[in-house]
């Protein structure tokens, strides 16, 4: 079995560590451990290790499913990562009627690389691409690539790289097409609750319907690790016999935060980060004007952004940000796009200022699109 390398992985472990100024992490700035009770207890595993009971009721209420159609996992990455080995692993089938038979997956690009890469590995994967610069989804080309033997259909909503949040009768189009074939509809929506009005979960749209998330990226909770997959039964619990053998039970010290973030503390975070979002969006959209660049307003706190003229491609144009004012940035070869990068906007208010600053100064010193006046003035403060 195969895996690609994970290319924004590696472009980070070169970079990450050494520079300044992050602005390709594409969540919303962490929060502070301190804001939270910190003493779950004994440290022993989560038991049982799907996690707590009453809290994946809780969590399945948000998808008007049960306890039982819940998994506690480690992030997105893991909850996708079993969602795609229990329905890509083999022909058997999941449910009587065979829903989410075969090998196939039809994933629409470009999106986070583990959304392909993983079922690549484990099956055949058809991608469907989104054009700029609208990157609409196109139900009738996901149809087009739907096989007899398709076992699931992967979106990422809203959507890494490009912001772009697809509407919820593209959606429900796509879920028709999933039905049809008698397979999955997998919506990784890591994003979702940082959309100023959050469409239903696909979880909830009926039988077909898988939501993956986690606390990462809305809530600003990385380093929690906690996420969950939701959807019907039979791929919940087949997901969980996979987690047996990848890291047992979630972790105690994320779900005794994540009880506090998704409990009393939900309508103050996430209030908090959609705030900095649209400020930040504010912000990042003068200065892309300025430049003459091109990009999608986007929902959530990612853009992808076309590269300055003064620069061959995304490549050149990133290495020369990150060696010249120590900012990372996200070239978009890695995500199939080489005349685009991805910005991340989530971080602290002054950091974000100060990376747009160097970086129009790299453009600047390249020949391209000059900002008028002096560029500190233009937004201000960490606010
Ligand atoms: C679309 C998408 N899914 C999953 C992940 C991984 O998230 P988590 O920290 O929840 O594992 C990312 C991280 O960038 C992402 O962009």
């Amino acid at each position: 079995m195969y895996i690609d390398p994970f290319g924004l992985e590696r472009w980070f472990a070169e970079y990450e560590h050494e520079a300044d100024i992050m602005l390709a992490e594409s969540g919303i700035r962490s929060l502070d451990a301190g804001r939270f009770d910190l003493n779950p207890g004994k440290l022993g595993y989560v038991i049982p290790t799907n996690g707590d009971p009453e809290f994946r009721a809780s969590v399945g209420d948000r998808y008007d499913r049960s306890a039982d159609e819940v998994l506690f996992t480690c992030g997105t990455q893991e909850a996708n990562f079993l969602t795609f080995l229990s329905l890509l692993g083999d022909e058997s089938g999941l449910c009587e009627e065979g829903t989410g038979s075969g090998t196939h997956a039809v994933v629409v690009t470009p999106t986070y690389q583990a959304l392909h890469a993983v079922p690549d590995a484990f099956g055949d994967v058809t991608r469907v691409e989104l054009e700029p610069p609208e990157w609409e989804l196109d139900s009738e080309a996901v149809a087009d690539a739907a096989r007899d033997d398709t076992a699931v259909i992967v979106v990422n909503n809203p959507n890494n790289p490009t912001g772009q949040y697809h509407d919820e009768a593209a959606m429900r189009a796509v879920y028709d097409v999933a039905v049809e074939r008698d397979a999955y509809l997998l919506c990784d929506e890591v994003y979702r609750l940082l959309a100023a009005e959050p469409q239903p979960p696909v979880a909830s749209y009926g039988a077909h319907g898988i939501s993956t998330t986690s606390l990462t990226k809305a809530y600003g909770l990385a380093g929690l690790r906690f996420g969950w997959v939701a959807g019907p039964e039979p791929v919940v619990k087949r997901a969980w016999r996979w987690k047996d053998y990848t890291t047992i039970s979630p972790s105690l010290f994320g779900q005794h935060i994540a009880k506090q973030a998704l409990g009393g503390q939900e309508d103050d975070i996430l209030s908090e980060n959609r705030a900095l979002a649209a400020d930040h969006r504010g912000r990042v959209a003068d200065w892309v004007a300025e430049h003459d660049l091109d990009w999608l307003d986007p929902v959530g706190v990612n853009a992808f952004v076309t590269v300055p003229d003064s620069f061959d491609d995304a490549e050149s144009f990133c290495r020369a940000v990150v060696e010249e004012a120590s900012v990372v940035l996200a070239p978009g070869h890695l995500f199939g796009f080489p005349d685009r990068f991805r910005i991340g906007f989530g971080l602290p208010t002054d950091e974000l200022e100060e990376g747009l600053d160097r970086v129009s100064r790299v453009i600047e010193a390249s020949g391209g699109a000059s900002v008028e006046g002096d560029a500190a003035t233009r937004s201000g403060g960490d606010d």
